[in-house]
């Protein structure tokens, strides 16, 4: 924790209810910031589903009305799941891409107004290794996440000029209810991870949230448009 670090910035995250997304706004909150948390389900600020016409605009207008405006979007509500391309039907595609890649478009769109208010304004996507690689079964959901790192470099382009950073976090394998019952059902899946990354274990939420307090503080102002892995040394290495 770096107490103070966030004091006086207001933030949005959304899929706050679990796993990264609640360590985030925790690490947030104790670093200073006024969180206000989203996500469908879970002990959050507002429940709704980020796919749902309106939401965004919602959501702004919720952080202009409690929090007088918003200095660090973080978009963390996500969905994978695992499906051979023969397999896989338009409506697996099609919510994926709703969650993954539609919904995180309209809020970065529709947080901009306020953002560009701020005198250091911070977008965090959370992307993923398959960003940046693909797997076997992974097609919809490595798709959605190249879209994340592809929206991270353009609207970095776009609102560099405003103050405004835009970082993708691109986590490896991390302990959370998301990866839980594949961990669980295929234990050799989980083994492989472990052994994938170079620090021999599983990432936990904490991991991830630690570098997003540092994205979002003014220790990171010079850096934006990038992915930055957070996989333990998965993904650099033969
Ligand atoms: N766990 C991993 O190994 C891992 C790796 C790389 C990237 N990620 C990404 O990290 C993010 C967080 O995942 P997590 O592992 O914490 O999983 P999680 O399932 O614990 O959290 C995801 C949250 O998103 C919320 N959500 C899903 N669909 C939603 C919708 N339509 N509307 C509102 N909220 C919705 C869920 O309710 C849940 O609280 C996701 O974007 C995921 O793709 C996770």
């Amino acid at each position: 924790m770096t107490a103070g670090r966030l004091d006086g910035r207001a933030a949005l995250v959304t899929g706050a209810g679990s796993g990264i997304g609640l360590a985030i706004a925790q690490r947030l909150a104790a670093d200073g910031a006024r969180v206000l948390t989203t996500d469908r389900a879970g002990e959050v600020d507002i429940v709704a589903d980020v796919t749902a016409l309106g939401i965004n605009t919602k959501l702004v207008a919720e952080a202009e009305a409690r929090l007088s405006g918003l200095d660090i979007v973080v978009a963390c509500a996500g969905i994978t799941g695992m499906e051979m391309l023969d397999g896989a039907g338009d409506e697996f595609f099609d919510q994926m891409m709703a969650v993954n890649v539609t919904a995180v478009f309209r809020l970065m769109r529709d947080a901009l107004p306020l953002l560009k208010r701020s005198p250091h304004g911070r977008i965090i996507l959370i992307g993923s290794v398959m960003s940046s690689f693909g797997e076997a079964g992974m097609t919809a959901y490595s798709a959605s996440k190249h879209a994340v790192l592809g929206m991270t470099k353009s609207v970095a382009a776009e609102v560099g000029a405003f103050g405004i950073t835009v970082n993708c976090i691109q986590p490896g394998a991390i302990d959370t209810p998301m990866t839980a019952p594949a961990f669980t059902t295929m234990p050799e899946f989980k083994q492989r991870w472990i052994d994938k990354a170079a620090l021999g274990r599983l990432g936990q939420p904490q991991d991830i949230a630690d570098v997003a307090a540092f994205l979002a503080s003014d220790d990171a102002r010079f850096m934006s448009g990038h992915g930055v892995f957070v996989d333990g040394g998965a993904t650099q290495r033969q």
